[in-house]
């Protein structure tokens, strides 16, 4: 079989490492991929939201299955787009990738169908925005409807920083469109997990648990990034809770996705606040997360391949899904200044010492091949993720893997995990 991903971040690389040791996989691409990708499936050079481009390449090559890393191409229709021409491909519709593309649609459909949720309101009016910032006070949250890369949602400690952000959004324009609409949302305290799970709208599996890590800094300092390393499984995460997460979260959602039409196949991710044991949905995506795909792939044993297809093909209840006993760790290397502005083109060393090591993949994100030399080409360069016996081995092992592994200007956090080794 052959196999087209879409993207070129660690998440997909993750991905087209666990497809390639599937025995019906034959071949792989990916667009556009980055250097690690390359060593194990073809590149090619198409962007990752050039819906038109990749549906003839998936064409062209007849492709078996098409599997969509980033959420752009989803909201944009990219699945519309390869069904109508009647390609096997994995991820949600437009009108599925909604519930991470619009999140007033997200929390109006959260509201409807009972889900556990901050208490909010949705706003177009910054004067009606504001009265209601007044009247909670702070800490609030305050958040742009539409994709904004992470930076659209503004956690307030004060009601200065709520009436700055309202401000931002819907007056500067910082997200243009993104920002019309806006939801001011109770902030809410406790540890965060990510739940991700396979759907094809009648079946839902899901995945390992997972925790991300925001902050740029240790001890969740500085500002926040796409994610700095995470590690699976989450343990705030207990087996009790994931029966409530199921029973409450995940099959209103799916009746709600039946009751209104939407056929949604792929993968749907729950960002989560666990609060006392309780679970709340801060967000949904429609997609697999990234850095955490990287260490649940390192721990799933079953075949990514038949999973994704049978998604693809509503026949996920037959399939089963294991996992292995140990735990994992990602530790991400983020370039000099990320998340702002940050230096390209520095050459890595050290990547060919880890080849052969059993319990360590080296995911690359961010990297690029120059005069035979791999180098840096994005904020997040590198996704070192281990496996271990428990949490505390797997980090071990991760850290000493990054040991080995230089660029100048590297930075990566040395806290990942140790929320959940002090538990
Ligand atoms: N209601 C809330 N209470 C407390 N923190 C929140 C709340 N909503 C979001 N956050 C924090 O803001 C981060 C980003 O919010 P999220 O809704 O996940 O948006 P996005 O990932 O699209 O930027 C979350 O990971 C969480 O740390
Ligand atoms: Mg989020």
């Amino acid at each position: 079989m052959k196999v087209l991903v879409i993207g070129g971040g660690g998440r997909e690389h993750a991905l087209v490492w666990k497809l390639s040791r599937s025995p019906r996989v034959d071949k792989i691409f990916c667009a556009p991929g980055n250097a690690g990708i390359s060593e194990i499936a073809e590149c090619i050079d198409i962007k990752a939201d050039d819906i038109g481009a990749l549906l003839n390449f998936a064409r062209y090559e007849w492709i078996d299955l098409t599997v969509v890393g980033p959420e752009a191409p989803l909201t944009m229709g990219i699945v519309d787009a390869f069904k109508r021409e009647g390609l096997r491909i994995f991820g949600p519709d437009a009108s599925g990738a909604r519930l991470e593309g619009s999140k007033v649609f997200a929390k109006d459909f959260m509201l409807r169908y009972g889900l556990p949720t901050a208490e909010y309101k949705t706003f177009t009016s910054y004067l009606h925005a504001e009265e209601y910032v007044r009247l909670k006070g702070a800490p609030i949250v305050i958040k742009a409807d539409g994709l904004a890369a992470g930076k659209g949602v503004f956690i307030a400690e004060s009601h200065d920083e709520a009436i700055d952000a309202l401000k931002k959004i819907m007056k500067e324009k910082a997200f243009g469109d993104a920002g019309s609409r806006v939801i001011v949302e109770q902030c809410l305290r406790g540890e965060e997990a990510s739940f991700m799970a396979l759907t094809d709208g009648d079946t839902i599996i899901p995945l390992a648990t997972s925790q991300d890590h925001k902050r740029i800094f240790d001890n969740d300092k500085g500002p926040n990034t796409g994610g700095m390393g995470a590690y699976s499984p989450a343990p705030v995460i207990t087996h009790e809770t994931a029966d409530v997460v199921m029973k409450t979260v995940m099959n209103p959602l799916l009746k709600g996705l039946k009751r209104e039409g939407i056929d949604y196949k792929g993968v749907i991710y729950a960002g989560l606040m666990i609060c006392d044991g309780k679970p709340y949905v801060l967000e949904f995506n429609c997609r697999f997360g990234d850095p955490e795909t990287q260490p649940v792939l390192m721990r799933l044993e079953s075949d990514l391949f038949d999973a994704m297809k049978a998604t693809a093909e509503g026949r996920l209840k037959d399939i089963n899904i294991s996992w292995k006993d140990e735990a994992s760790v990602c530790v991400v290397i983020s370039a000099k200044g990320y998340p702002d502005s940050y230096e390209k083109g520095k050459v890595i060393t050290g990547l060919d010492t880890l080849k052969d090591e059993d319990n360590v993949v080296v995911f690359h994100a961010g990297t690029s091949i120059n005069n035979d030399n791999i180098v840096t080409s994005g904020g997040r360069v590198l996704g070192v993720t281990a496996i271990g016996k428990d949490i505390k081995d797997a980090k071990e092992n991760a850290y000493k893997a990054i040991d080995k592994i230089h660029f100048d200007g590297m930075h990566y956090r040395k806290d990942i995990s140790d929320k959940a080794i002090k538990r």
